[in-house]
């Protein structure tokens, strides 16, 4: 049998396992053109949560009843396509389920020989190349600057800081345990690190960490720890609005300080993407990313969560930061 998971209702607040469901269908067999895909790796990703939210997005909600997707690593296990083999690994955003066909559109070869497979839905994936183009398309990092960064030991942020100690700059993370703030200053090279669940005026601790002053923000969290950071900006900071984890969950909109005064007297750009904005730039961005893994410049972190039926609540963990570097369940 296969199994897949779908979306039962659509979370109110703080999504639970109740939410999900795991359903069993036959194994599909491929039709001329198609392939047969046995699902490896999966990713869970914090922006789910918003396709959860029967809404207009820059991406489709998920259907209720219906298989979930994310980027998912697959073998082709029986093709009946030109250019697929039976063995070949594949990475694209397919289905939470076991085994499913493709007509191979959206489908990337991937090779165990450059990295371990799951490093393409982590480092090799869209969180390296979101890492990599937020900073280079709106950060433009210059050497000897300081960069903060949120959300500092998960997929993105630790990618995110150590990109910004090769170009020189002053990198610090916010992050939110003690563990994570010794794993990013100790193993990423992070200069410092600020837990923020163990101090109550975040834009002090800041301010105590960057006595420069902030000239880029990477966000990945949004809410209070952007506004506490917006604060310390110097002039023509740049803030990057990759994230807003905090707010993910909120039932109605959240509100907070107004920006406006700061942002027009320190002449800060504050700019959101959402990485598809850069299809172009990938594979120069993977370049990139491969050629400092090689050189040992770039180290990653990956939490593998381990079996199919985990996937929804290695999802839920993401919120309670259960993560450290990329979350991944291995089927
Ligand atoms: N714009 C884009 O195209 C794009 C692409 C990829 C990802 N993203 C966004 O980038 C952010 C990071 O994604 P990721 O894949 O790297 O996830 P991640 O950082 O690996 O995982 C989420 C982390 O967020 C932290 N977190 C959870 N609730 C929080 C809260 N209320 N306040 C502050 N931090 C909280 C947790 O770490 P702590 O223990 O530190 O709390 C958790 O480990 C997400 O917001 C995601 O939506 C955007």
């Amino acid at each position: 049998m296969n199994k897949y998971i779908v979306l039962k209702k659509r979370p109110e607040g703080k999504p639970s396992l109740n939410d999900f469901e795991t359903k069993e269908t036959k194994k599909p067999q491929p039709g001329e053109g198609e392939v047969l895909l046995k699902a490896l790796y999966v990713s869970v990703d914090p922006y789910l949560r918003g396709r959860m939210r029967d809404e207009k997005s820059y991406i489709p909600p998920f259907k209720l009843n219906e298989p979930m997707e994310s980027m998912v690593v697959a073998e082709v296990e029986d093709s009946k396509k030109e250019n697929f083999s039976k063995g070949d690994f594949v990475s694209g955003m397919l289905d939470w389920q076991e085994y499913q066909v493709s007509d191979g559109k959206g489908l990337n070869k991937i090779s165990k020989d450059n990295a371990p497979l799951s490093a393409y839905l982590g480092i090799l994936g869209l969180t390296g190349i979101t890492a990599y183009l937020g900073l280079e398309k709106i950060g433009k990092l210059k050497e000897g600057e300081t960069l903060l960064v949120s959300g500092a030991a998960g997929a993105v942020g630790s990618i995110v800081g150590q990109i910004g100690k090769i170009k020189g700059c002053k990198v610090v993370g916010i992050a939110g345990s003690d563990e994570k703030i010794k794993k990013i200053t100790e193993e990423f090279q992070f200069d410092e690190g600020i837990n923020y669940k163990t101090t109550d005026n975040i834009k002090q601790e800041i301010k105590k960490a960057c006595p420069n002053g902030i000239d880029v923000y990477f966000d990945n969290v949004g809410g209070e720890i952007l506004d506490a950071a917006v604060l310390n900006m110097n002039k023509f900071g740049r803030v990057i609005n990759c994230g807003a984890i905090s707010i993910y969950n909120a039932e109605e909109q959240p509100t907070g300080l107004r920006l406006e005064p700061f942002l027009i007297k320190s002449s800060i750009l504050m700019q959101g993407f959402t990485v598809r904005d850069y299809a172009e730039d990938f594979q120069p961005a993977i370049k990139q990313l491969s050629e400092w893994l090689k050189e040992d410049k770039l180290q990653y972190e990956e939490t593998i969560v381990e079996g199919f039926e985990e996937i929804p609540q290695a999802f839920l963990d993401l919120f309670e930061g259960k993560n450290k570097g990329k979350m991944v369940v291995k089927v």
